[in-house]
C-alpha cells in the first residue's frame, strides 16, 4: 500500500527505492544489475570533482552511462564552491537527471581536503558550495548527509536547513556519526526529526537487510524512499523483495534460478564494459559476493579466483546453479 512513484525535482522515481553509492561497487555493470531488479534509482559511486575539473581520463570514464540504468544520478564530492561548480557542469553535460554532493564519506584522505562529512561540521563552506552547485546546473540536486561529525551538536539539522534553502531537491540520511563510521548501528530516529523538519523528499538509509527492515524503516522514520548499500551487493533481488512489500503482496518466494541468471547476466556486462581480461579480474572477488551464506559457497570463492574467461565465470556458475538445485531436491 505505500508504494507510490517519488519526485525528486523534475524526476519520477517509478518506486521508493535507491541503490546506494558504493565506491568501488557501483559501477555500470553492478548498476544495471540493481535496476533490472527493480530499483528505481541508482547512482555512480563517489567521483572526485577534481578529477573531473582537472580532465582525469579514470576519473571521467565513471561518467560512462547507459539509457537503461536511467535515472541516474551522479555523486560528486570536493569542498572547493568554484570546482565543485564546474564538475556539476560537467556531470549535467555527460548526461545525468541527478547530481549529488558526498557529505558522509569518512575517509581520512576526504576528510584531511574538507570534503564528505567534514562539510557536515563547516556550515559556511557546505552553504557556499551548495550555492555555487546549484547555481551551476538547472538538474536536481541532492545530497547525501551523516548525522554530524559527532554526537555533541546539532549538525544534520543545520546543513539540511542550509541545504533546503540553497534549493536542493532531496536529502539521503545514513543516520551514524562521522566518527562512528561504520560501528554501532544506524539510528532511523535521526531520519524521523530530519523528514519533520523539512518540506523537501528524505530518503532513509543504514542497516536495511532485507523488505521487513525497509517497510519498518518507512513505517516508523515517515521517509519517501529507503536506500540499500551493503545488503544489495550479492542480492539484486532485495529490490523486487522490498517492493513487494511495499505494495502490500506478499515478497516472491527465493527463486535461485533468476539470481544465477542476473549473474550471467553481470559477468557479460562487466565483460563488455571493462573487457574480458580485466572483467575476469575484478570478478574474481565480486562473484563470491552472490553466493555468501549458500552450501558449497567456499568453494565456489575458491574456484573463482581461478577466472580467466567469460566462458569459464559461466560455467562455474552453471555448475555451482546445478549444485543447489540438486541440494535443494
Ligand atoms: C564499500 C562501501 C563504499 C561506500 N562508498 C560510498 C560512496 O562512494 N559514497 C557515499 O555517499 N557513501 C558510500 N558508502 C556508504 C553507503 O552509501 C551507505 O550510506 C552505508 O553503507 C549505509 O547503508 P547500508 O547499511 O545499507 O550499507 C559506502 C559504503 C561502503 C560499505
Amino acid at each position: 500500500m505505500e508504494i507510490g512513484q517519488m519526485k525528486i525535482g523534475s524526476i519520477t522515481l517509478d518506486n521508493p527505492t535507491v541503490m546506494a553509492p558504493l565506491a568501488g561497487i557501483t559501477n555500470l555493470p553492478f548498476r544495471l544489475l540493481v535496476k533490472e531488479a527493480g530499483c528505481a534509482l541508482v547512482c555512480s559511486e563517489m567521483i572526485s570533482a577534481n578529477g573531473l575539473v582537472y580532465g582525469a581520463k579514470k576519473t571521467h570514464a565513471l561518467l560512462n552511462s547507459d539509457p537503461k540504468e536511467r535515472p541516474l544520478a551522479v555523486q560528486i564530492f570536493g569542498s572547493d564552491p568554484a570546482i565543485m561548480a564546474e564538475a556539476a557542469r560537467i556531470v549535467a553535460q555527460r548526461g545525468a537527471d541527478i547530481l549529488d554532493i558526498n557529505f558522509g564519506c569518512s575517509v581520512r584522505k576526504i576528510l584531511k581536503s574538507g570534503s564528505g562529512s567534514a562539510l557536515m561540521r563547516n556550515p559556511d563552506t557546505a552553504g557556499a558550495v551548495l550555492k555555487a552547485v546549484r547555481a551551476a546546473i538547472t538538474i536536481p540536486l541532492t545530497i547525501k548527509i551523516r548525522t554530524g561529525w559527532d554526537n555533541s551538536g546539532d549538525d544534520a539539522a543545520l546543513i539540511a536547513r542550509v541545504a533546503q534553502d540553497c534549493g536542493i531537491n532531496a536529502i539521503a540520511m545514513h543516520p551514524r556519526t562521522a566518527t562512528q563510521g561504520f560501528g554501532g548501528y544506524a539510528d532511523w530516529r535521526q531520519i524521523k526529526a530530519l523528514k519533520q523538519q523539512l518540506t523537501i523528499p528524505v530518503i532513509g538509509n543504514g542497516d536495511i537487510t532485507c523488505a521487513a527492515d525497509a517497510q519498518r524503516m518507512m513505517r516508523e522514520t515517515g521517509c519517501d524512499a529507503v536506500m540499500v548499500g551493503r545488503a544489495a551487493i550479492g542480492n539484486p533481488l532485495l529490490f523486487e523483495a522490498i517492493i513487494a512489500r511495499l505494495a502490500g503482496g506478499s515478497p516472491p518466494a527465493v527463486d535461485l534460478q533468476k539470481h544465477f541468471g542476473l549473474m550471467r547476466r553481470y559477468v557479460a556486462d562487466t565483460v563488455a564494459y571493462f573487457g574480458e581480461l580485466h572483467a575476469c579480474r575484478m570478478l574474481r572477488s565480486r562473484l563470491p559476493w552472490f553466493v555468501k551464506g549458500m552450501r558449497h559457497s567456499s568453494r565456489f570463492r575458491k574456484d573463482a579466483t581461478r577466472i580467466e574467461t567469460h566462458a569459464q565465470a559461466t560455467a562455474l556458475i552453471d555448475r555451482f546453479a546445478q549444485l543447489q538445485a540438486v541440494a535443494g531436491l
